[in-house]
């Protein structure tokens, strides 16, 4: 069992691991409009990965986003607590600014009522995010 996230220092192995899991995602994206594969990977507290990738649709506007297909698998899964999630643009250049690669905000919305805690890696960015700086201020109910 892994620890409450808010204590928790990720081994750089487990991180890697992560954002691994997303990048290999990204292969099973269906992105035929945007040609933009994204590949997410949620790690519970139990320590299992769930992986998303996008989900397109003709009528644009119901396309899904890696993050959420990931989030949704852990919560189908029936995780209590998610710990971290990696999320990687496969498509978007080495060089692209970081807001190319980083959730939605959509998705850190979802990230607000599901992981809010949540250590959130980008594949290829050393460094890593916490919810409150994506997200200030947000909309919640609990
Ligand atoms: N996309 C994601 O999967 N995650 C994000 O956080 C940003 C955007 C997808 C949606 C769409 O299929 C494609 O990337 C281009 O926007």
């Amino acid at each position: 069992m892994i620890k409450k996230s808010d204590n928790l220092t990720l081994s750089q192995s487990q991180r890697q691991r992560l954002i691994r899991a997303a990048e290999l995602s990204a292969q099973q994206a269906y992105a035929p409009y945007s040609r933009f594969r994204v590949g997410a990977a949620v790690l519970a507290a139990s320590g299992e990965i769930y992986r998303g990738a996008n989900i397109e649709n003709a009528s644009y506007g119901l396309s899904t986003c890696a993050e959420r297909v990931a989030l949704a698998a852990a919560m189908v899964a029936g995780e209590a607590q998610i710990i971290a999630l990696a999320v990687a643009c496969v498509d978007a250049p080495a060089d692209a600014p970081l807001a190319h690669k980083l959730p939605c905000g959509a998705c850190r919305q979802w990230l607000q009522e599901l992981a809010p805690d949540a250590h959130i890696f980008v594949s290829g960015e050393a460094r890593s995010f916490r919810l409150p700086d994506l997200l200030p201020q947000a909309f919640t109910l609990a």
